[in-house]
């Protein structure tokens, strides 16, 4: 099948002037003349091991170059091989995500190396229209591993690459508009380079991170400035044209740290389908559930540091029904924290409490844990930050 568009396609649908074939095969020849003496020095750059570069592509989407490192190489000795991730324990697997974000991105790598094991014989698929269809991996994701592990020709358009053609050719769609994807794709058909395709997409991703910035960008000190058509004519401050993300959803919750007798603190492995599936975090009852049918309508922000008489007994309620324990409820928070997903940005009000018998029967997916163990438990980052800004005085 063949994907590019002709140039008179390119120019009706998109209005975007294609270069010439000279001025495509100089381009190429500049960039990657550039890349290699510039290249950073990453771990995944000494490998084929299409495996290998698949697990640091996901992790690459979650977080920095710098903080992907030390993961990536604790992720590849943990889980040497595509047969060790189908056959990972749950826990481990979590463990060696934690404080990454998107668990389900790692949960949906063991389910494609499984696919992998059960399908392809454990050897991982060589095209690009073939690991597309492993769980969890779009066309970034395939378009990345097939052209730096196999040197196949696709482009891997990510959020950076956008940014980097849309200066180049004056771009004028919305990258915040998933359906734009496909124009840069379009592009990417034309100039990759057929040889090195691997490294023409990571020159491109290491232009977009060095040079090409999303602030304080500079033109001027690139090395394909000569290309540049919107520093050439001086409108690269308008580009990328990119959208603001709706608003998203604010939902209050309350953190309890209960603790018993012996100092040991309260904690929840929550249920697999629901947000944060299968890590350990305080109790975190959502301010809205907490105050069902007791007529108590949403706090106003500044009541949620102090909680007064009735919403102090509602919470105590809570937590007698919840998980079976009474408790001495602090009024005062200790802390607050916010932390994001991608629809939602959750506030959370720390509180503290003492079990009055720590004998009584918790539920199951409960436990009593000292602090020094809270290393054996996976934490998601906002157990972290509670937990962080539990331990600092705050004057609130
Ligand atoms: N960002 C995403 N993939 C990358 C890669 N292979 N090298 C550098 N930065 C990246």
């Amino acid at each position: 099948m063949n994907k590019k568009l002709s140039r008179k396609e390119l120019k009706d649908k998109y209005d975007i002037d294609m270069w010439s074939e000279d001025k495509i095969a100089l381009f190429q020849t500049t960039l990657l003349k550039w890349y290699d003496q510039e290249k950073r020095d990453l771990p995944w750059r000494r490998t084929s091991d299409p495996y290998k570069i698949w697990i640091s592509e996901i992790m690459l989407q979650q977080t920095r170059v710098d903080t992907v490192i030390a993961y990536y190489i604790n992720f590849l000795e943990t889980f040497p091989d595509i047969n060790h991730l189908a056959e990972a324990d749950d826990d481990i697997l979590l463990k060696v995500w934690e404080g990454l974000g998107y668990y389900s991105r790692v949960r949906n790598m063991k389910e494609a190396a499984i696919q992998v094991v059960t399908h392809y014989n454990g050897i991982f698929p060589n095209s690009y229209e073939e690991i597309k269809k492993l769980k969890g991996i779009g066309p970034y994701t395939a378009g990345a591993v097939s052209s730096i592990a196999f040197q196949q020709a696709e482009p891997a358009v990510d959020g950076n690459l956008m940014r980097v053609l849309s200066r180049l050719f004056e771009i004028d769609v919305d990258i915040a508009k998933p359906a734009s994807r496909k124009v840069f794709e379009a592009v990417m058909y034309h100039i990759i380079d057929q040889n090195r395709p691997g490294d023409f997409n990571q020159a491109l991703m290491d232009l977009g991170a060095t040079i090409c910035t999303p602030k304080n960008y500079d033109p001027s000190i690139s090395p394909v400035k000569e290309f540049n058509a919107s520093y050439i004519n001086e409108t690269y401050l308008n580009y990328p044209i990119k959208s603001k993300k709706k608003k998203k959803k604010i939902v209050n919750y309350f953190a309890i740290l209960i603790q018993n007798d012996k100092g040991e603190y309260l904690l929840e492995k929550r249920h697999e389908d629901r947000l944060l599936a299968n890590m350990w975090t305080f109790p975190l009852i959502e301010e809205q559930v907490s105050s069902q049918d007791s007529g108590w309508k949403s706090f106003e922000d500044s009541d949620l540091y102090e909680l007064n008489d009735v919403k102090q007994d509602l919470l105590i309620k809570y937590v007698k029904q919840k998980y079976g324990l009474n408790i001495n409820l602090d009024k005062q928070s200790s802390g607050r924290i916010s932390h994001v997903f991608t629809h939602l940005h959750w506030n959370i009000y720390a509180y503290r409490a003492n079990a009055r018998n720590s004998i009584e029967a918790i539920p199951s997916n409960c436990e009593w844990v000292n602090e020094t163990k809270f290393d054996e438990y996976v934490f998601p980052v906002l157990q972290q930050k509670i937990w962080k800004s539990s331990q600092e005085i705050t004057l609130l």
